[in-house]
């Protein structure tokens, strides 16, 4: 009997440690990442003017309240360009790329929801926000005066001893108290899109704040670069059936009937500005647009939108992201004896952020061709080349992957 009391013994210390072996194993692996994550990340730094470096830095231990995110992709945004090219920032040398995604490979034990409140775990996917708070006030003013050299601004941050600031990376460290969302539920395309979007989603709030912008509006879109063309995807995405595309590229014109234009102008088919309104009003059955948006950085374009609005109707200028310089108007025609509704828009809030998920997702759904506004994939290590070919405009939106 003792002797197979004894054996009984050794058999459930046997199977019990077998058991916590086989926890161990199975609390490893449930931690997704923290297994396979590496001692060093990828980054590339911008180290002078139209040149990157890919440098490799350590992880840092990741605290209570920090999360280390794995890259998937990162767009290049304007702004990048402007960064890549001058320097307007005086960040040298900087960790680029704010139009970021990826997915959660270890976080602090007090991270559990993300800035909207909704839990977060390892494994989901997350892109950061430039806006630290709800303010729907706040400017890009405000923001460079009181976020860069915080936590938020990753991709645009000073260089300091952490160095994975930025999205074009493998590794980034998102540091407690930043602003950041699990968009776990929107593929990477769609994740890549979601800031150039909050822009467009920001200005038809705006346009919506004129009263004048309805579901039977006739609505003009002039300039069909990324901007233009999101902003036609979401008027399309919200039920707006009657909207001109503008712009001198047929190729961008074509994509814009696939995003939902219902017609376009060509303005080389047209001798100046008033041939243009005559053929705005003749696609829209002899009517002028009720509202119009101007998505092009040329001052000509602001002259010219004037003229395809009628009486009472509404423009929402967003074409001038940096000075582009003056342009020229006739207030007198233009603005007064007409009754424009005029309103500006720049950047986006944090609400506008919410908003611009939902639109990824009833665009996906009524089938619209979202992905391919990235018109170009580069690894990181081609990153010099990837901002080369934005600077050449050939592209819509590039995106940059890790190797
Ligand atoms: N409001 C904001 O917060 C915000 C944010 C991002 C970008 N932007 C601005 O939006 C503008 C557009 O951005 P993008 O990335 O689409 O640029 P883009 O250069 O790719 O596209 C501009 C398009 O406008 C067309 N165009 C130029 N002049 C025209 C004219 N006179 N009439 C009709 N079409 C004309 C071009 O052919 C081109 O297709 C930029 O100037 C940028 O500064 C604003
Ligand atoms: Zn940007």
């Amino acid at each position: 009997m003792d002797m197979n009391a004894n054996q009984v013994e050794a058999i459930v210390k046997q199977v019990l440690s077998s058991l916590s072996a086989g926890n161990v194993t199975a609390g490893s692996s449930a931690s997704a990442g923290n297994g396979t994550v590496p001692k060093t990340a990828h980054v590339a730094m911008l180290t002078s003017l139209e040149h990157f470096d890919i440098k490799e830095y350590p992880i840092p231990e990741v605290g209570d309240d920090d999360i280390l995110v794995r890259v998937e992709g990162c767009g290049i945004c304007g702004t990048d360009a402007h960064e890549f090219k001058r320097d307007p920032f005086g960040l040298i040398p900087v960790a680029l790329g704010h139009e970021g995604t990826g997915e959660i490979v270890k976080m602090g034990k007090n991270v559990k929801t993300d800035s909207a409140g909704k839990p977060v775990k390892l494994g989901d996917k997350v892109v950061t926000c430039m806006i630290f708070k709800d303010n729907p006030d706040i400017t890009m003013y405000d923001l460079n005066r009181q976020n860069v050299g915080g936590a938020d601004v990753y991709g645009l941050l000073p260089d300091d001893d952490v160095h994975l600031n930025g999205w074009f990376s493998d590794y980034i460290f998102i540091r407690g108290g930043s602003t950041f969302f699990n968009v776990s539920d929107l593929d990477l395309d769609s994740r890549i899109l979601i800031e150039p979007c909050a822009v467009l989603v920001h200005a038809v709030e705006r346009a919506k704040s004129t009263g004048i912008l309805r579901f039977n509006s006739r609505v003009v879109v002039q300039g069909c670069g990324p901007i233009g063309l999101i902003c036609i995807a979401i008027l399309h995405t919200m039920g707006i059936g009657n909207i001109i595309a503008v712009d001198g590229n047929a190729g961008r014109l074509e994509f814009a009937k696939r995003l939902g234009a219902s017609d376009s102008v060509n303005f080389k088919d047209y001798n100046g500005v008033e041939a243009m309104a005559e053929g705005v009003k003749e696609k829209f059955q002899g009517h002028l647009a009720d509202f119009a948006f101007q998505c092009t950085g040329s001052p000509a374009g602001h002259s010219n939108i004037y003229k395809f609005i009628r009486n009472g109707g509404g423009l929402c200028e967003l074409g001038f992201f940096i000075n582009g310089g003056d342009a020229t108007i006739n207030p007198h025609f233009d603005i007064c004896s007409k009754e424009i509704t005029t309103v500006g828009s720049w950047v986006y809030t944090l609400r506008d952020y919410a908003t611009t998920f939902e639109f990824l997702k009833s665009a996906k759904a009524i089938g619209l061709p979202m992905g391919e506004l990235i018109t170009d994939k580069y690894p990181l290590s081609q990153i010099n080349e990837a901002y080369r070919k934005n600077l050449a405009m050939t592209g819509l939106k590039i995106a940059v992957l890790p190797d």
